[in-house]
């Protein structure tokens, strides 16, 4: 009976090392997969051990125990990810002397053994993330000497034992993102000097030191984005040669050091977006030929000192946008961009741009200025772009541009100009004409509308311009001239005079064959403009039925303030008058007494006029 056992007992032994268990899947050569949910203890599975991958997936095991796994001298990789540990011995793994990966990726875990890794020497690969690690023991990796890659991220920890990496010296890829770490210890990454990658992003840093990346010397990536970094030491980036992506963007930065990324000649990304940047220091940016595109949105910054930019020769694309402070950009803001293709400056407050802050872009294909302040533009601006293609000016407060403003762009494909509040005077008549030529290169043509003058608003600036400037010209030659017939006349507006109301007529030019003969001036005040309404007399009677409209001349000259002034000049006029009536009257009054008594008109005469000699 007892062999009997025994010989059960060792066939059973000998099916561990041979068969699949029910609940897993042994169909690839050299791995076991086992996953579900029916599987709830992991040492009940009895896993054969000539696997070379062992993948535990998805199952309700809470635990993982000394007696979990057999003894496992072939396995390489075990993979015990998306289950529901919350425990594991500290002996738990003793049993797997060749392991060079171990993921526990997405469990419970709260805290780790110490020691629990001791036995793996050979471990290359250790993923502890997407668990609720709040604190780990100083010596719980010092064995763990071949590590490369360590997964750290998504957990809850607040901050590092300054001794936990400090026998990882071959470890190149180390992923501390998405915790809780607020303060890094001095010589925590002392021992890295092979680490190529340095995920720090989405904790709660608030200080970088000077030695904190010293001894990294073959780093490649640093992402120190989402944190709370208030201050960066001056040469915390000084002893990383070999950094090609530099992520600082969404922190709590107002000012950068002097020099902060003068020794990244590697560099080929940099983020400083989402930093309430207030300005940058006269020298930023050493060298850096492979940096491509820079973005520096979201900050406050005001203005950007000149030659910030001047040692980033090989920028293709910078983005400067979303800067709610940002007024105005020195002459001198881009010099050196000798190789820039686009420049985004849009959605800022810029209101001055220097005159010639473009002319060195001579490679420049596109450049966005919309959704600013610009009122204005000098008709030099642009020159020297002979590559410009794509020119965004939409939505940015234009009233009127220079007519050659867009002359000297010869590769011009489309510029934007719409939600612009067009001021269609005569001063805008020489850019329309370059604008009737050149329709094809104007985003939407018809959607440049007037905004003043008030009785134009809404009305295309292709069909509003000439008339104005038509009637214009008539006042100035007396209402002499003919109407000239060709005036585009398709405008349609409301509008009301004398209160008689005239909706939706056809604009015509009033055109006389002969010249009238006497005119009538209305004026107005409406929104603080004077408008003269300058009627023919003849023709009053087509205006009261309806036929014809009156076209206002709406003037620049401050008639407002011009009469203001009169009526002052009147007033005191007319009050010097009265002042001078009021003196002669008591003049007369004392004259009457001298001569009371005196009748004799002739004698009155000779005093009043005593030189003249009687004739
Ligand atoms: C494990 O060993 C059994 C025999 O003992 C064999 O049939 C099976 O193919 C082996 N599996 C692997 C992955 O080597
Ligand atoms: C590093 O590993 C050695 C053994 O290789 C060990 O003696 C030492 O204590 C470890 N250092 C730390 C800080 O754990
Ligand atoms: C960080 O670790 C995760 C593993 O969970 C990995 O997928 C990711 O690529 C790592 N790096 C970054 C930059 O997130
Ligand atoms: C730029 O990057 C390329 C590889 O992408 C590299 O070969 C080259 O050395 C780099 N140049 C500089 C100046 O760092
Ligand atoms: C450009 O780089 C050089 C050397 O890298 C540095 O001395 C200089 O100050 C930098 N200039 C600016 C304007 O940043
Ligand atoms: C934008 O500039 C104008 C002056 O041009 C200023 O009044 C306004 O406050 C500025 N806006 C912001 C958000 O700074
Ligand atoms: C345009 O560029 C040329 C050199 O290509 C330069 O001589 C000229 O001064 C520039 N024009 C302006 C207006 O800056
Ligand atoms: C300006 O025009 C571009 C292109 O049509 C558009 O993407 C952008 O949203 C416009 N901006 C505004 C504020 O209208
Ligand atoms: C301007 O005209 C468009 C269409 O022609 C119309 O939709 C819009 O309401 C008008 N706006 C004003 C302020 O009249």
């Amino acid at each position: 009976m007892v062999t009997f056992i025994y010989l059960l007992i060792a066939t059973h032994l000998l099916f561990v090392g041979a068969t699949c268990p029910t609940l897993c899947n042994c169909d690839l050569k050299d791995a076991i997969i086992c996953r579900g949910t029916s599987i709830k203890d992991i040492g009940s599975l009895l896993l054969p051990s000539n696997f070379t991958y062992i993948h535990i997936m998805e199952t309700l095991a809470t635990e993982i125990t000394d007696k979990s796994f057999g003894n496992m001298p072939v396995t390489l990789r075990l993979r015990l990810e998306a289950n529901h540990l919350t425990s594991i011995t500290r002996n738990a793994f003793k049993s797997f002397p060749h392991l060079k990966s171990l993921k526990l990726t997405d469990n419970k875990l709260k805290t780790l053994p110490a020691g629990m890794f001791d036995s793996l020497i050979s471990l290359e690969q250790l993923f502890l993330d997407k668990n609720c690690l709040s604190s780990l023991h100083p010596n719980l990796f010092c064995c763990l000497q071949h590590l490369e890659e360590l997964i750290l991220n998504r957990n809850q920890l607040t901050s590092l034992p300054d001794e936990l990496l400090k026998n990882l010296t071959k470890l190149i890829s180390l992923n501390l993102s998405r915790n809780k770490i607020s303060h890094l210890p001095m010589s925590i990454f002392s021992s890295l000097t092979k680490l190529k990658k340095l995920f720090l992003y989405d904790n709660q840093l608030v200080t970088i030191t000077s030695s904190a990346f010293n001894k990294l010397g073959e780093l490649l990536d640093l992402a120190l984005y989402s944190n709370s970094i208030q201050f960066v030491a001056q040469d915390a980036f000084y002893h990383l040669p070999k950094l090609q992506s530099l992520k600082l963007s969404k922190n709590k930065l107002q000012l950068l050091p002097y020099g902060l990324f003068l020794h990244l000649p590697q560099l080929s990304t940099l983020t400083l977006y989402d930093n309430p940047l207030k300005e940058l220091p006269d020298v930023l940016f050493g060298k850096m030929e492979n940096l491509t595109s820079l973005w520096l949105y979201n900050t406050h910054l005001t203005t950007i000192p000149n030659f910030v930019f001047c040692n980033l020769t090989n920028l293709q694309l910078l983005v400067l946008t979303r800067n709610a402070q940002l007024d105005s950009l020195p002459k001198e803001a881009f010099s050196g961009l000798n190789n820039l293709l686009e420049l985004s400056l849009h959605s800022n407050n810029l209101s001055s741009i220097d005159n010639d802050v473009f002319q060195n872009l001579q490679l420049l294909e596109k450049l966005s200025l919309y959704s600013n302040n610009l009122k204005v533009l000098s008709e030099n601006m642009f020159y020297n772009l002979t590559k410009l293609q794509i020119l965004h000016l939409n939505n940015s407060n234009l009233h009127t541009l220079p007519g050659q403003i867009f002359q000297e762009l010869p590769s011009l494909q489309m510029v934007y100009l719409h939600s612009n509040p067009w001021a269609c005077y005569c001063e805008l008549t020489d850019f329309k004409m370059w604008f009737q030529q050149n329709q094809n290169k104007v985003y939407n043509p018809m959607s440049l509308v007037c905004d003043t003058p008030f009785t134009l608003s809404n009305i295309s600036v292709l069909a509003a311009g000439e008339s104005i400037c038509h009637y214009t010209t008539a006042k100035q030659n007396n209402l002499d001239t003919t109407a000239n017939s060709q005036t585009t006349s398709n405008i349609q507006s409301t509008y009301s005079y004398n209160n008689i109301e005239f909706t939706n007529v056809k604009t015509q030019p009033i055109s006389y064959t002969t010249s009238p003969t006497a005119t009538t001036w209305e004026t107005r005040t409406i929104k603080n403009t004077v408008f003269f309404v300058m009627i023919p007399t003849t023709a009053i009677q087509d205006l009261n039925a309806g036929v014809l409209k009156p076209i206002p001349y709406v003037s620049n000259v401050p008639y407002n303030k011009i009469i203001f002034f009169l009526h002052l000049f009147n007033t005191v006029l007319q009050m010097f008058a009265l002042f001078l009536c009021s003196v002669l009257l008591v003049l007369m009054r004392r004259l009457n007494n001298y001569f009371e008594g005196l009748t004799e008109p002739v004698v009155l005469l000779r005093i009043l006029i005593p030189l003249d000699p009687v004739p």
